[in-house]
């Protein structure tokens, strides 16, 4: 049994969809959450900058003690070697691996999308660990850029135009091959799942990267007996930019307002 928090990261709202899963299949465990804000968007930049980024937010989350860190983030755990996680003292979990594993799981067709940031797409982290698993997959991708500004700003109701304008031109990129699974691969987006969903049509499964990591996080810490006691767990909220904005779009997503007042951490305080 081990009653420390979980650590986790994003850029800024999307690991919520981390969040929000963990909460609901760990209800007992204390949750430490950290979106950089004050530093969104990662996805457009280059690999030696988020190597950074990761490792600052990373000595954050560890400065409150917890047990384990999981990147929320598509991009960070795109860009993250495994030399990095190996020298963390603590278990470290992405959100690519679970995601693509998943759409290997589910696809019928082998027609498998993924979406993500262009640092991710880039990267070619999904398609690799595809490939390896389901070597007759055939793998279409495409980066998204706007999607994460757009959600930051609050643009997530299903009947945005701009969010739907934009996503329309993005999904166009899979109208000649059509996947039947199409992966989520930047943790923002779901937020627009909504507008994604019926661009894509019915019979194309969206897979939901933040939703299967925190999945792996609860086998990870059942079988390793890290599980925290019998209790309510709590969560704190921390943000690099204005905390206001963070509560309002978060509360919106969540379907409820925070538990508790969201706090700020200076982006300077991280680079020391
Ligand atoms: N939510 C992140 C991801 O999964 C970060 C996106 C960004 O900041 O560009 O890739």
């Amino acid at each position: 049994m081990d009653n420390r928090p979980i650590g986790i990261f994003d850029s800024g709202l999307g690991g919520l969809t981390s969040l929000k899963e963990l909460r609901q299949l760990l209800p007992q465990e204390d949750l430490i959450y950290f979106g950089d804000t004050g530093r969104v968007p990662y996805g457009v930049r280059s690999p030696q900058t988020l190597r950074r980024f990761a490792m600052e937010n990373i000595r954050f989350l560890q400065s409150h003690d917890v047990k384990m860190i999981v990147a929320a983030c598509g991009t960070i755990s795109s860009i993250m070697t495994d030399e990095m996680a190996a020298g963390l003292p603590i278990p470290f979990i992405g959100v690519v691996k679970a995601a693509a594993l998943a759409a290997c799981r589910i696809t019928r067709s082998g027609r498998i999308g993924v979406i993500g940031t262009p640092a991710t797409i880039r990267s070619g982290s999904y398609k690799r660990i595809i490939s390896e698993t389901l070597p007759q997959a055939q793998v279409a991708t495409r980066a998204c850029p706007l999607f994460v500004p757009l959600v930051e700003n609050g643009y997530i109701e299903e009947t945005n135009p701009v969010t739907e304008m934009v996503a329309r031109d993005y999904l166009s990129a899979f109208d000649g091959q059509k996947p039947d699974t199409l992966i989520l691969g930047c943790t923002h987006y779901p937020l627009i799942s909504p507008v994604i969903g019926r661009i894509m049509g019915n019979g194309v499964t969206l897979i939901d990267a933040g939703q299967e990591a925190a999945r792996q996080v609860k086998e990870y810490l059942s079988s390793h007996e890290l599980l925290a006691g019998e209790k309510e767990g709590r969560t704190r909220y921390f943000v690099s930019a204005d905390t206001e904005d963070f509560d309002v779009i978060a509360a919106r997503f969540l379907g409820r307002p925070l538990e508790c007042a969201v706090e700020h951490v200076d982006v300077d305080d991280l680079c020391r």
